[in-house]
């Protein structure tokens, strides 16, 4: 047990007590951070002559050597320490003396914290945007190889009309595009500097808050000491983003499911990608799939549970708010965790190509052109719709298809059909007449493909680093 603080106290802390109020099992993920952080203060101290240069020079070497350090494995983070800030100032004074007690000059664990979390998020959402960039290309190179891929379109898990593969996928394209510029919403918005806030106040130091603020790759510092140390909205922003990106991963992750399950079998998932059954031998389980659905709850109970901690909270910082970290790393890792391995699972799943066809074939996923093939002979619609509905009625009784009809038996139901209406229903005349815009035609599927490779083409978070870059130099 060791702590920064004890001066005002005549008991020592119960084991209990600081077990419970600990933090280093955790936070010491966001060792780096720290001392990134502490490295940039040190030198904007100096820079205000409030360290020598040698105090300077001794505390970043200090610090760079801990660094080194722990990453080679040589020093093992302390645990008996209360959270990661304690033990790299505790071990700084340690190999430094007396310069190492001057570090803390200017700053609180409050802003400290509030920069080092802030810090690893800003880090994860460029990470997650990195890793939903390769689900996107793995998504539009199917759809490029896919535009004659027909399957059936459904609402309500019924069929509904023909699209193809290339067209579903460019749904799920569409979603994480939308979660990237979440991303890159979040990031930006996020990207100023709480350092300097001190514990609520700000300091009586003259700090050069931009500086600081330059150094680390900030927009600017944080315009209010209070918010600075209270703010937890970006990570809330962020859990909400993950969240919404797990509900896609997720009614994706069913899809599948339900593709690959022996009534459908439109796809077959890679063995490297499927689970077996220890007592049934045929069987080969879409687990992966399954996993993925199963831990969005998770992310979203990162997402309410740091929301319902931060409800109550009177400005500005209070030790709740350590509550903000657990959770939220295991939905920043589970979320990048799933969208790696589904990107995987979905490079190398095979598609039943015949089988998607014959599926969309059956089910009258052509009444609706049907209809529309009658209103081109004159008759109004709605009444199109009610004789289409008579012969879908004809057909089920017959257990046939639409298109399986002679034309007699179409003309016993109305005159207006002609030959014609064999090709105007064919599943290719069906898909590939849907030209409007975001409709599953090939013509316009191409144009849409050709949009979406643009957009890969920019990163908006290498964009906005760059421009920060330029701005800074
Ligand atoms: N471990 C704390 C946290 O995660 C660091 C800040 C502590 N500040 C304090 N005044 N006790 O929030």
């Amino acid at each position: 047990m060791a702590q920064l603080w004890g001066g005002r106290f005549t008991k020592q802390t119960d084991q209990l007590v600081f077990d419970f109020n600990a933090s280093i099992t955790f936070d010491k993920r966001l060792f780096h951070e720290d001392v990134t952080g502490s490295i940039v203060h040190a030198t904007m101290l100096a820079k205000q002559g409030i360290l020598t240069e040698e105090e300077k020079k001794s505390i970043i070497e200090g610090l760079t050597g801990i660094l080194e350090d722990v990453d080679a494995g040589k020093l093992t983070i302390d645990e008996t320490q209360e959270d990661i800030h304690s033990f790299v100032e505790a071990t700084l004074i340690d190999r430094i003396g007396d310069a190492g007690k001057k570090l803390h000059t200017g700053r609180s664990r409050n802003d400290q914290v509030a920069l080092d979390m802030r810090l690893y998020t800003r880090a994860r959402v460029a990470e997650t945007d990195g890793l939903l960039e390769k689900l996107l290309e793995a998504i539009l190179d199917t759809m490029e190889n896919n535009l004659e891929t027909y399957m059936p379109g459904f609402t309500h898990l019924q069929k509904a009309q023909p699209i193809t593969l290339a067209h579903h996928y460019g749904a799920y394209f569409e979603m994480f595009k939308r979660d990237r510029q979440r991303l890159a919403d979040i990031y930006k918005r996020m990207n100023y500097c709480p350092l300097g806030a001190g514990a609520l106040a700000g300091t009586t130091y003259p700090l050069d808050r931009e500086y600081t603020a330059k150094l680390l790759r900030f927009e600017g510092p944080t315009l209010n000491s209070i918010d600075s140390v209270a703010d937890r909205d970006y990570l809330i922003e962020f859990l909400s983003a993950l969240s919404t990106i797990m509900m896609h991963l997720s009614r994706f992750s069913e899809e599948i499911i339900i593709w690959n399950s022996n009534e459908y079998q439109f796809v077959e998932l890679d063995d490297a990608y499927s689970t077996g059954s220890s007592i049934m031998p045929q069987k080969k389980n879409p687990d992966i799939a399954e996993l993925v659905r199963g831990k969005t709850g998770r992310v979203y109970g990162a997402l309410m549970a740091l929301l319902t901690t931060m409800k109550g909270l009177p400005l500005a910082y209070n030790k709740d708010m350590q509550e903000d970290k657990e959770m939220a790393f295991d939905a920043m890792d589970t979320v990048a965790d799933c969208i790696a391995l589904f990107t995987g699972m979905i490079k190398t799943m095979k598609f039943r190509k015949d089988r998607m066809a014959k599926s969309a074939m059956n089910g009258f996923t052509n009444a609706t052109d049907a209809a529309d093939y009658l209103v081109g002979k004159g008759v109004p619609f709605r009444d199109a719709h009610g004789i289409i509905g008579r012969l879908v009625l004809y057909c089920i009784e017959k257990d046939t298809s639409i298109d399986a009809l002679s034309l007699e038996e179409l003309r016993s139901i109305s005159d207006k059909f002609d030959e014609d209406i064999y090709d105007a229903i064919s599943l290719k005349t069906c898909v590939e007449k849907r030209l409007t815009i975001g409709a599953p035609g090939a013509e316009m599927m191409k144009q849409v493909i050709e949009k979406n490779k643009e957009y890969l083409k920019t990163n908006a978070i290498e964009v906005y680093q760059q421009a920060l870059e330029d701005r800074i130099q």
